[in-house]
């Protein structure tokens, strides 16, 4: 199996490219179910992820074309199979993300609940809840959600209990095709939301409120072809501005942007991380040392829980004590004890976490169980003394693509193994 391996202790510098948003590009992908397109997704990430939702669409029997060299992805073609299996959806849970196109558009769909993740339980009772509001009948047997809407979805008004990003990405997209209005409220802000709306527009559909916590949708008879360009990955962006960080370098992150960065600029700037845009992207300096720093994580435009293990480690080699809260998930604490197994000092007592920096991380064999938590492990061997070798990189491949190229062509002592 491969292993990443660092030496860490060198500074970073140079250009990193900033890719396609992995989180907008799978319900992007889904909601070519909604028509037969062709629907052109342009700056599409080459990831694991991906290439699960291509497999989970094909399955459905749409086609989708990959063209890695030109960064773009084609569906097109109708659902004949209306069921999501659940070999795919338990290798990747944004696979429910079919589950509004089907129905608003097949009338039935049939899609296997996801199980446990190693982050938190993560249930989808507000996917189906909110398909149930807008007239869809579900069966639970067998594991699977079977949801029937014969006579198709009426608009409904939908208030969110907590905020979701998945379950508003399923209830807009079905939306789109549902007779009358729907409004969506308390509906989630993520800068992906805003691009699947921009992309269902383009398409046809009619939405208002795009980027704040109302959406308002009419629906429409079809939607047709349309090409849409991904927006930059943020947590991509933000990954990467820790690296900057922690090995005390300048890195120019291209194509990443302030607008979708904003809790995380302001705590890195606290820090003493310099950030400016630049007309290519934003350029991330740490010439002193850093500051410790406390974040909460919150939903969009909050601090970012997709970016609270690779904080972690920054605050691991920063000066003074730092508290990190985790409101979203339960389980989101995986890495410490890895982290600790470097020299971090981390105390945690359920959802609160203090850290307390110290000079040096020494490199270790680690591993992880998600994500975000591997490539935090990978920011604290950037920074540790000695060789690190980071164990379960298929983690990684979910979502960093060539992240071994990228952090040697800024200077870092990386390899796969
Ligand atoms: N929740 C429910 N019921 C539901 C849906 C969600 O209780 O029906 C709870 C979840 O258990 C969680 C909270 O609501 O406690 C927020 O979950 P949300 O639905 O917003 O998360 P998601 O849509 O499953 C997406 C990202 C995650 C990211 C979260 C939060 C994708 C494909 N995934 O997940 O990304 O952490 O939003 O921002 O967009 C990652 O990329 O590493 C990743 C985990």
């Amino acid at each position: 199996m491969d292993r990443i391996r660092i030496r860490g202790g060198k500074p970073l510098s140079g250009n990193i490219p900033i890719g396609g948003a992995k989180n907008a590009t799978l319900p992007l992908m889904a909601a070519g179910l909604l028509s037969d397109g062709p629907l052109t997704l342009e700056n599409a990430p080459d990831l694991a992820d991906i290439a699960t939702m291509r497999a989970l669409l094909v399955q459905h029997g749409m086609k989708v074309e990959h063209d890695k060299a030109q960064r773009r992805l084609v569906l097109s073609g109708a659902a004949e199979n209306l069921e999501a299996p659940y070999d795919l959806v338990r290798k990747m849970r944004a696979s429910v993300l079919v589950m509004g196109p089907l129905v608003a558009r097949f009338g039935e769909a049939r899609v296997s609940l996801p199980g446990g993740c190693a982050i938190g339980t993560r249930p989808v009772d507000l996917h189906i809840k909110g398909l149930e509001q807008m007239g869809a009948v579900f069966d639970l047997e067998g594991g699977y959600m079977h949801a029937k809407a014969p006579g198709g979805l009426r608009g409904a008004t939908i208030i969110f209990p907590q905020v979701s990003v998945g379950a508003t990405e399923n209830l807009l997209m079905a939306a789109t095709l549902a007779e009358g209005t729907t409004e969506l409220v308390n509906a989630a802000r993520e800068p992906e939301i805003g691009d699947l709306a921009m992309c269902l527009m383009r398409m046809g559909a009619r939405i208002e409120g795009i980027g704040t916590d109302r959406l308002v949708v009419e629906g429409v008879k079809r939607l047709g072809a349309a090409t849409h360009p991904i927006i930059p990955d943020r947590i991509e962006a933000g990954t990467y501005a820790c690296a900057a960080a922690i090995t005390g370098g300048t890195v120019l992150l291209e194509g990443a942007r302030m607008v979708d960065l904003g809790a995380v600029v302001r705590t890195l700037r606290e820090c003493g991380v310099d950030v400016a845009e630049e007309t290519e992207g934003l350029r991330i300096t740490r010439k002193n040392g850093l500051r410790g720093a406390d974040v909460m994580t919150e939903p969009f435009p909050g601090f970012a829980t997709d970016m609270q293990a690779q904080f972690m480690a920054l605050m691991c080699v920063a000066e003074g004590a730092s508290m990190i809260t985790e409101t979203i998930f339960e389980n989101r604490f995986m890495h410490v004890p890895e982290l600790t197994r470097m020299g971090a000092r981390i105390k945690y007592h359920g959802q609160s976490a203090i850290v307390r920096g110290v000079p040096k991380l020494s490199g270790a064999p680690v591993m992880a169980t998600d994500l975000r938590a591997s490539v935090s492990l990978v920011l604290a061997g950037l920074a540790a003394q000695g060789e690190t070798i980071v164990n379960r990189v298929y983690h990684l491949d979910r979502g960093y693509e060539s992240l071994e190229r990228k952090l040697s062509a800024v200077g870092a002592e990386i390899e796969r193994v």
